[in-house]
């Protein structure tokens, strides 16, 4: 089937079938490498991305069902303040260790942000815990989206 729907800001169509992962289509078809497969069930969020704003496992997520909405990758991460914020705090902090997690841990950081501007530990914790890192940069993942958060209020004298 033809599915449409606007990728990173850019109208995109692909001929696939309607049940096949949207990881797939953005890795092979897209040759948008830039989003991961860890465990491909939906357990580990190393294959996050947002679909209409809302972080989704791109894994386990029919490609049919972005027909007519708004894709957001790693790629695209940095179309808007909050993702510039989170990449920028996810730099200064050098949260990154082998790198194989974190832009799926930066997609719902971003996600965690655009809806709560100040998260406290606990819902950062909450909300970042189905996105596992095998290096434990769990600290630092924290630390960056409180920075980010800071950023995105002002905060952080920049
Ligand atoms: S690869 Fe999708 S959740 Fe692990
Ligand atoms: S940085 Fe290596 S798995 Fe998270």
């Amino acid at each position: 089937m033809r599915i449409e729907f606007t990728l990173n800001g850019e109208a995109r169509a692909v001929e696939v079938a309607g049940t096949t992962p949207l990881l797939w289509v953005l890795r092979e078809s897209l040759e948008l490498s830039g989003t991961k497969f860890g465990c491909g069930r939906a357990l580990c969020g190393a294959c996050t991305v947002h679909v209409d704003g809302t972080a989704v496992r791109a894994c386990s997520y029919p490609v049919r069902y972005v027909a007519g909405k708004q894709v957001r990758t790693i790629e695209g991460l940095e179309r808007d303040a909050v993702g510039r914020a989170v990449v920028g705090a996810w730099i200064d902090l050098d949260v990154v260790q082998c790198g194989w997690c974190q832009p799926g841990q930066c997609m719902a950081a971003a996600a965690l942000l655009s809806a709560d501007a100040s998260p406290d530990d606990a819902t950062i914790d909450g909300a970042m815990s189905g996105n596992l890192c095998r290096c434990g940069t769990y600290p630092r993942i924290r630390a960056a989206i409180h920075r980010a958060a800071a950023t995105l209020r002002g905060e952080d004298g920049r």
